[in-house]
């Protein structure tokens, strides 16, 4: 479910946003840098300060993750059910070990939400789909560059 080019396009998207909702059907949306595509149906998300998504897994397992990277403007929607890994969990280490390496000693990691993913699609700039004679990767990328402002390092 989750392929190696799903696993890759996340870990060049600089964030993912998960989304959650309470027992009375209330959306909660926040963004997660620390997050990864741990195995094919795994994506682990590190519980750093993220006190209302972890509290709603608890009551309401059903969540979104979404992902793209903001230069190439393509990503994907993991749809799926989670749960909240804690420090009790015997599996904890199994999950965290991802994170840990990548927030480091300074960001102390209180729990994971684990998501095991039930559906997948690709999310996509419009312009691939309406305008796809004359959109390819190369020009999302330098059309967004320009449009946030960003030179690449060789050029600064
Ligand atoms: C750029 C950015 C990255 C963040 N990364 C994380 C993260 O990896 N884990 C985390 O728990 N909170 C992270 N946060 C903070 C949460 O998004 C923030 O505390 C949010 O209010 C949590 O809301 P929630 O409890 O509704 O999930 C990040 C915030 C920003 C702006």
């Amino acid at each position: 479910m989750l392929t190696p080019q799903i696993r890759e396009s996340a870990s060049r998207s600089v964030l993912c946003w998960l989304a959650t909702a309470d027992e009375s059907g209330q959306p909660n949306v926040s963004p997660k840098e620390i997050f990864a595509v741990v195995d094919s149906t795994h994506i682990a998300i590190a519980n750093i300060a993220s006190p209302n998504s972890a509290r709603n897994v608890m009551s309401n397992a059903r969540v979104c993750v979404s992902f793209i990277d903001v230069f190439v403007q393509k990503g994907y929607k993991v749809t799926g059910i989670a749960r909240n890994v804690t420090q009790q969990d015997v599996e904890f280490s199994r999950w965290v070990e991802p994170l840990r390496a990548m927030a480091g000693p300074r960001f102390p990691i209180h729990s994971v939400v684990l998501v095991q993913a039930v559906a997948v699609e690709p999310i996509l700039a419009p312009s691939y789909r309406l305008y796809a004679a004359e959109t390819a990767e190369h020009s999302q990328v330098a059309s967004a560059m320009q449009t946030y402002g960003v030179k690449p390092l060789r050029d600064v």
